[in-house]
């Protein structure tokens, strides 16, 4: 197969951030229909008011003629009250609320120290069906960096299932063989997204030649054996595994320093990422189902009635593209792509 047709791809969970460098990250996503839009801004994204600001601010930002449409989020911190989240249950741009585990990654230092102390708040998203989106790693500092998320699943996630057995979840990229596992063995409440860097690499790219900051990002890469279990999910026809990008752009001197920030940007190639992570699983006919149908079906919203073309046709990444005033290092950068998303 050299061409593929597909109904038009979301992303279910992509940072976009803010100010000057929102022109050049919303371009980057626009070609996807539809983009849960992470809220983990600086301030984070709390309120209502304050998300309906950020999507008319992302709105604003569009390139001339888009239709891409924000899906909005808020930030869980321990003030969140089940007013607020009627409140974003009632507001058609507000889709679901994000849960950081405090300081488990980029600007999550508001987020929550004791989750399952969230209880009221559960319930009140349980009732009005606001999905709960998860950063799932510990952040028990004596936890390993490479474990942190199969213990989150085991010692929190599951006993959070367990007391909300209404509430939906989504394991947001999930990077390892026991997150893939929980969440096949759970009810159909509880679905993740699959990045496409966590689909591509695992933990030695992180160290081929030496060290490769632009390759970090958390949850980090795992072993082999993870990668493998993840395109085993993405790739099997389980509408609970769909595509989010966690395209996380940085400026290149935020990531080529002592101490760099994780995220990986995918957004300049991410459907062709993922064309050439399912074409070399031998399975690209399963990947409409995963980056254009699966996504919808778990939030309740209509599959794209447009559809995109992909072709094998290699392409060369530059080795930097514009943020605002700055410049990002894109996956890849300077070497090739297998695929292209043709233009419409
Ligand atoms: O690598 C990451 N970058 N992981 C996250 O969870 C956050 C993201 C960011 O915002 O940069
Ligand atoms: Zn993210």
């Amino acid at each position: 197969m050299d061409e593929l047709e597909l109904p038009r791809p979301d992303d279910w969970h992509l940072h976009l951030r803010d100010g000057a460098n929102l022109p050049d990250l919303v371009r980057a996503s626009a070609r996807f229909g539809r983009a849960i839009v992470m809220p983990n801004l600086k301030p984070p994204v709390t309120t209502v008011a304050a998300a309906r600001a950020y999507r008319e601010r992302i709105l604003a930002a569009r390139p001339a003629g888009s239709d891409f449409e924000p899906l909005m989020t808020l930030y869980l911190t321990a003030a969140t009250s089940p007013a607020e989240v009627e409140a974003a249950a009632r507001d058609a741009s507000v889709h679901a609320i994000k849960l950081y585990p405090a300081g488990a990654t980029t600007n999550a230092d508001a987020g929550v120290h004791d989750v399952l102390a969230c209880a009221e708040v559960f319930r009140a998203m349980a009732d009005h069906g606001v999905p709960l989106l998860v950063h799932g790693e510990s952040i028990d500092p004596r936890v390993d960096v490479f474990d942190r998320e199969a213990v989150f699943v085991r010692e929190t996630l599951a006993r959070l299932i367990e007391q909300h057995p209404r509430l939906r979840v989504v394991l947001e990229h999930v990077s390892t063989a026991e997150g893939v596992a929980f969440v096949e063995a759970a009810p159909p409440t509880v679905a993740a997204t699959i990045t496409a860097h966590h689909l591509l690499y695992d933990r030695n790219a992180m160290f081929q030649g030496g060290i490769r900051p632009h390759m970090y990002c958390l949850p980090v890469l795992k072993r082999a054996s993870h990668r493998e279990a993840l395109l085993r999910a993405a790739t099997s026809g389980n509408p609970k595994f769909f595509l989010g990008t966690d395209s996380a752009p940085h400026a290149r001197p935020t990531k080529e320093t002592a101490c760099g920030c994780a995220g990986v940007f995918t957004a300049h190639a991410a459907l062709e990422l993922y064309a050439e992570a399912f074409d070399a699983a031998g399975a690209l006919a399963a990947l409409p189902d995963f980056a254009s149908r699966f996504g919808p079906a778990f939030y309740g919203l209509p599959v794209s009635p447009q559809t995109v073309r992909l072709r094998r046709e290699p392409w060369r990444v530059p080795e930097r593209l514009p943020l605002g005033e700055g410049e990002l290092v894109p996956l890849r950068a300077g070497e090739t792509i297998a695929w292209r998303w043709l233009p419409t």
